[in-house]
């Protein structure tokens, strides 16, 4: 029986701040952002929108297509929670309709959970396969102000159906996995930005994707050779072009440096418009890939490599289903970004500093998301999510 992916959308913030206006005012060439770390905008979330609306957003069209009846499980992948206690998908479970006979829990580990989040809803699948598992990554990246980090923050969600004989790409038992506790990247719970130790951050990357590879490959059959494309986790799109190099150069690949550029190439697209999505990003890089590319994909198999610091990261491969075509949301996703409003320097700056209340005072958001789904309250501590 073939698990994977059925259905694959996802969602951005309605707000962005373009790069260049950055670069303006840091007094830096944009070509900084632009050539040298592949960024162009980054994702801004409103008062009113967060990693649950987000969710619910990208969740939304899978469930008008499959009935919000027919999910068994909802896992919930983030690592910018919005409670230490209650998973963020059980407010999506209520804003989708979704039926009460249905597990929800939250997982974590920076931006690697995502993948654990699908290889369990594989499983669950392979033990029960009239099960749907819904699997949702949602996240906002956020550095300090005048740290390297700042240019690549970013914000979305991404939602993936998984059943059995998946329409869109099977995915593989076999995976390459590594873990090394480092402190690259992390954000103790008193902080709501992230801490980095960036140069360093890159180097642990490069690691666990050669030792990821190293284990990948002793327990697949699969080559660097049958790869036709590779989807990178992005937290900057330079990043996944220095990581494809190097698992080329490890490979000793007799391809020119144009042709695996090209290998990536499709995968960036949506990440250099919103930015870093975290654990979101590399299934968001999955649907650019499935939306830009024009050639047919139908039986080519796709490299995946997951990585969240900390660090866990792990090397799976998945192989696109004939007909995919036919249900993807390339139309929504491509409207949804043409909609987003860009942002300059000082209302970046007020979306930067809006907090949620600290206390318990009560405070009501202003309207401006343009998705389905917003944040209208959080009063006794309590956030109140509504439908648009
Ligand atoms: N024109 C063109 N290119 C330029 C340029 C210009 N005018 N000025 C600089 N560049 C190039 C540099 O040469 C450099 O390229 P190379 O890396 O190929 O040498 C690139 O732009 C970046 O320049 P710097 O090295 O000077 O950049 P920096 O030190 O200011 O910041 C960074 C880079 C450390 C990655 C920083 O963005 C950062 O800390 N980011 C957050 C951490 C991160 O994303 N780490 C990734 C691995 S961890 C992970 O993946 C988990 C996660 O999601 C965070």
């Amino acid at each position: 029986m073939s698990v994977g992916i059925d259905e694959i959308s996802f969602y951005t913030s309605s707000y962005f701040l373009d790069l260049r206006t950055l670069a303006e005012k840091q007094q830096t060439d944009p070509e900084k952002y632009y050539a040298g770390i592949g960024q162009e905008k980054m994702g801004m979330a409103a008062p009113d929108e967060d990693i649950v609306t987000m969710a619910a957003n990208a969740a939304l069209p899978i469930i008008e297509r499959v009935g919000a009846d027919a999910v068994d499980t909802l896992l919930f992948a983030t690592e910018t929670a919005i409670d230490q206690s209650k998973s963020a998908g059980v407010y999506v479970h209520r804003l989708l309709g979704m039926q009460a006979n249905c597990r929800v829990v939250e997982l974590k580990q920076a931006c690697y959970s995502a993948t654990a989040a699908l290889q369990m809803a594989c499983a669950l699948v392979a033990r029960r396969p009239e099960s749907k598992v819904l699997v949702i990554a949602s996240d906002i990246a956020r550095y300090d102000l005048n740290t390297p980090g700042e240019a690549t923050q970013g914000c979305g969600a991404v939602a993936m159906l998984i059943t059995q004989n998946p329409r869109i790409l099977s995915v593989s038992a076999d995976v390459g996995n590594y873990t090394d506790d480092v402190m690259d990247f992390w954000r103790p719970n008193y902080r709501s930005t992230a801490l980095v130790d960036g140069k360093y951050s890159t180097k642990i990357y490069l690691r666990a994707l050669k030792k990821t590879w190293e284990n990948f490959t002793a327990v697949s059959p699969l080559q660097f050779n049958d790869f036709s494309y590779f989807c990178y986790h992005l937290p900057f799109s330079r990043m996944a072009q220095k990581a494809h190099q190097h698992l080329a150069r490890l490979n000793h690949c007799a391809l020119t440096p144009e042709e695996i550029e090209l290998q990536i190439a499709d995968t960036l697209r949506y990440n250099q418009a919103i930015g870093n999505s975290y654990t979101a990003s590399i299934y968001i890089g999955l649907c650019s890939l499935l939306d830009n590319l024009q050639d047919d994909l139908s039986g080519k198999n796709i490299a995946f490599f997951s990585y969240g610091s900390g660090c866990v990261a792990e090397f799976f491969a998945g192989q696109i289903q004939p007909g995919y075509q036919a249900y993807l949301h390339t139309a929504r996703h491509q409207v949804m970004l043409a909609q987003r409003q860009e942002v300059d320097y000082d209302e970046y700056l007020s979306l930067y500093h809006y907090a949620d209340p600290q206390q318990g005072e009560s405070v009501e958001m202003p309207h401006s998301t343009k998705g389905q789904f917003r944040l209208a309250a959080i009063t006794q501590h309590k956030r109140e999510y509504i439908p648009c």
